[in-house]
């Protein structure tokens, strides 16, 4: 804005500069012309004839005259010695010396080739114009000269200038004020916003910032708030897993002190105290490690796919479970492919649900493991012939440190965590988990995986 005030200033101060000299041009010619006119028609009012001298001429012209303020109308007329003689009509003269007391600038004009000039002189600028009175023949020996002095004029345009910068300074504090206080307005609700988001940063995370209206600060601000909500639940879900970790963790602390109090001297009290607290430091390590491999679920690196024979992994998945218990084991069918996959973590998914399986099932009942290809999608099974889940449970047994209500035998089944280890491994390869009912009575887990099937010929 500043650029463009002193843009408007200057360019409206040389316009009227400009519109200055043309009027004092104009005022020159005109004046001229009127002088010229009159040598060429006018009448003595006294014989009635032609002017009979240039000095009866000039008298007459300028005796009609009425000059302007800051001009002079001068006839000058050279005598016999050479000097100069005149006749002046003027207005107020308001600056420098009039030229009819500057006998130098008098004769500077009256020897001048030329008919306008500007005569620049230390007493001020004079722009004249000079009409010769000529006698046929004769050298010219009178002249009229009008002249102007534009020093009060331009002192004017100054002026006018003068307040212009004036009034485009206030102009300018106020629009620097007014914008000052309607951007402050505009930037309050940020100023809010922000505000709040300090504070709640600083505080807890259950504040919110107010809503209000429907522009695009009320929106920034819905998204924040949307991000606390994220952030809010992850904070919540961290804090219930490192208070149900502890929990479980201190069960089995507190147990094994328990028993090391009591202990007495009979040996075979403490062998049976030495059984009881091994069993809990295994599940207490057990535990531990579960809920290292749940820490490690967000890794990226916690799968690692690579291309796996899902005939050997079912093998080896059939093997390591008939070692969990006694059961009616059964290996039902074998996918004979090849699949991206993680060999270890899909084995460790399988043990667990075999786990399970035993867990759920009484010696001699059957259980069934298995693997098969569907469409696009290759799926690993456990079937066991136990009691099923409850439908209640279905959903809350995947999250971690959920137990079903129907448990059997309270103590010496685990935290909790099993489940949601297989969900987040078959998660990790883009899969997830189904629970169906076993035909017949039971549950059947199945890992269902989109793994892509490596083309044949890939065998090494
Ligand atoms: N094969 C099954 N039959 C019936 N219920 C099951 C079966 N597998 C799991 N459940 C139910 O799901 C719950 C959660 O299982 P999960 O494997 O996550 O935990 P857990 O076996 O109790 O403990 P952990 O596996 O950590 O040792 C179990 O407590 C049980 O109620
Ligand atoms: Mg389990």
């Amino acid at each position: 804005m500043a650029v463009a005030l002193v843009e408007v200033t200057t360019t409206t101060r040389s316009l009227l500069m400009r519109d200055m000299d043309n009027r004092i041009n104009r005022l020159l010619t005109q004046e001229a012309e009127e002088f010229a006119g009159f040598e060429e028609r006018g009448k003595d009012p006294e014989t009635g004839r032609s002017f009979a001298s240039a000095d009866r001429l000039l008298t007459v012209f300028l005796q009609q005259q009425n000059p302007d303020a800051d001009e002079e109308l001068i006839g000058l007329v050279r005598g016999a010695d050479g000097d100069l003689a005149q006749i002046r009509q003027q207005g107020g003269i308001g600056a420098g010396l009039p030229l009819y007391r500057d006998a130098d600038a008098k004769r500077r004009i009256f020897d001048s080739p030329d008919s306008t000039g500007t005569l620049h002189r230390p007493q001020g600028e004079i722009r004249w114009a000079k009409v010769t009175v000529a006698r046929a023949g004769a050298e010219p020996d009178a002249a009229f000269v009008v002249a102007i002095h534009p020093e009060r004029e331009r002192e004017r345009v100054d002026t006018v200038f003068r307040s212009l910068l004036v009034i485009s300074g206030v102009a300018l504090l106020l629009t620097t004020g007014i914008a000052w206080v309607v951007a402050g307005r505009i930037l309050r609700p940020v100023r809010v916003v922000r505000t709040a988001a300090a504070e709640i940063t600083e505080q807890d995370l259950t504040r919110r910032i107010p809503v209000h209206g429907t522009d695009d600060i009320a929106a920034l601000a819905e998204t924040f708030n949307g991000m606390l909500d994220r952030l809010d639940r992850a904070f919540a879900a961290q804090r219930e897993f490192v208070d149900d970790a502890g929990h479980e963790l201190r069960t089995p602390i507190t147990i094994v002190r328990g028993h090391l109090e009591v202990m007495g001297d009979d040996p075979a009290e403490r062998e049976e105290t030495v059984r009881l607290v091994t069993d809990e430091l295994d599940r207490m390590s057990r535990i531990v490690e579960d809920l290292l491999v749940l820490a490690k679920t967000e890794r990226p690196d916690f799968v690692v796919p690579e291309p796996a024979q899902v005939a050997e992994l079912t093998a080896d998945v059939f093997v390591k479970a008939r070692t969990l218990g006694e059961r009616d084991w059964r290996l039902a069918e074998v996918a004979d492919v090849e699949a991206e996959l993680d060999f270890q973590r899909i084995t460790q998914a399988m043990v667990q649900l075999a786990q399970n399986a035993v867990q759920h099932t009484t010696p001699g009942e059957t259980i069934r493991i298995g693997s098969r290809t569907a469409g696009p999608h290759l799926e690993l099974y456990v079937a066991d012939s136990g009691p099923g889940v409850q439908p209640q449970d279905a959903e809350i047994i995947f999250e971690r440190f959920r137990r079903g209500t129907s448990r059997r035998g309270a103590r010496g089944s685990g935290a909790g965590l099993g489940l949601a280890i297989v969900k987040a491994i078959a998660e990790g390869h883009h899969g997830r988990v189904r629970l169906s009912d076993t035909p017949g009575g039971g549950a059947t887990f199945t890992l269902v995986l989109p793994a892509p099937q490596v083309p044949e010929g890939h065998h090494t």
